[in-house]
């Protein structure tokens, strides 16, 4: 199975929707784990006067962690799909949330502009088809020296922590989702992530970008060398290559 994209991607995340929250929730971590992604960000609390962009914000497991870690700070949470939207908007909460339909290669159109002190994207890049140009979006986007942190499935690059992600996958989160009518979705999920880049090739593609003092971060439990934090700053240079 190849990877979904785009159109067939959101109406794949909107059929899936219902049961988003519920297996985030079995997974050991995930909403922890978002957090400490949004502390890496460096900003101090509780943010106040601060504008954060949540890029795929989904049914707003990102966009809560950033609430508990920046409280006084205004976010703006966007995601392509209306299904985990409309759970996103469902739900209380506290402080100023905005959210938007859109997706992240057109945030302009959809009337989200920048500066941004920061962008937090949670479970996002390995799903868009230009990364490199979803970079130079949120790049414009931030202020001068603003902070990017991704949260990513990003494989370490050792066979080792491949073979616990397809064990995972195969053995727990496919069956589960293939029962709950979600097989599509999670499929992609394995795949995309076996496709993507590994952790070193990701953050050398955030600095090719043109943003500086790049780090890849590890999280702990299960997915130890699966899932990381990479932060960075806006470097002050546009300096990209290859576009
Ligand atoms: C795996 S979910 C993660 C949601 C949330 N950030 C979290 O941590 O739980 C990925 C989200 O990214 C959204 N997404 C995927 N491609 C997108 C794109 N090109 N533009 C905007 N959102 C996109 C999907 O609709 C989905 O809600």
């Amino acid at each position: 199975m190849t990877v979904l994209r785009d159109a067939d991607l959101a109406a794949a995340f909107d059929r899936a929707a219902h049961s988003y929250d519920t297996l985030v929730a079995a997974n050991p971590g995930y909403h922890g784990h978002l957090r400490r992604s949004a502390r890496r960000l460096g900003l101090p609390h509780p943010g106040a006067g601060l504008r954060v962009l949540d890029l795929g914000c989904g049914t707003g497991a990102s966009t809560a962690a950033l609430a508990r870690v920046l409280p006084g700070a205004e976010i703006t949470a966007v995601d392509a799909s209306a299904g985990m939207l409309d759970r996103a908007m469902a739900k209380s909460w506290q402080g100023r949330v905005r959210f938007v339909c859109a997706p992240a290669e057109a945030l302009a159109e959809a009337g989200v502009d920048g500066p941004f002190d920061a962008v937090f994207a949670a479970y996002l890049f390995r799903n868009v088809a230009d990364p490199d140009a979803v970079l130079d979006a949120v790049h414009d986007l931030l202020a001068p020296h603003g902070r990017l942190a991704v949260h990513e499935y990003t494989l370490s690059g050792r066979p080792l922590d491949r073979a616990v992600w397809s064990a995972v996958c195969r053995g727990l989160v496919l069956p589960v989702a293939t029962a709950l009518g979600d097989g599509d979705l999670y499929r992609h999920l394995w795949r995309s992530v076996v496709d993507f880049d590994t952790v070193d090739r990701f953050t050398d593609r955030v600095r090719s970008r043109g943003f500086d003092h790049v780090r890849a971060l590890p999280l702990p439990g299960w997915q130890t060398g699966i899932t990381h934090t990479i932060v960075a700053h806006r470097g002050a240079r546009p300096g990209r290559v290859g576009r």
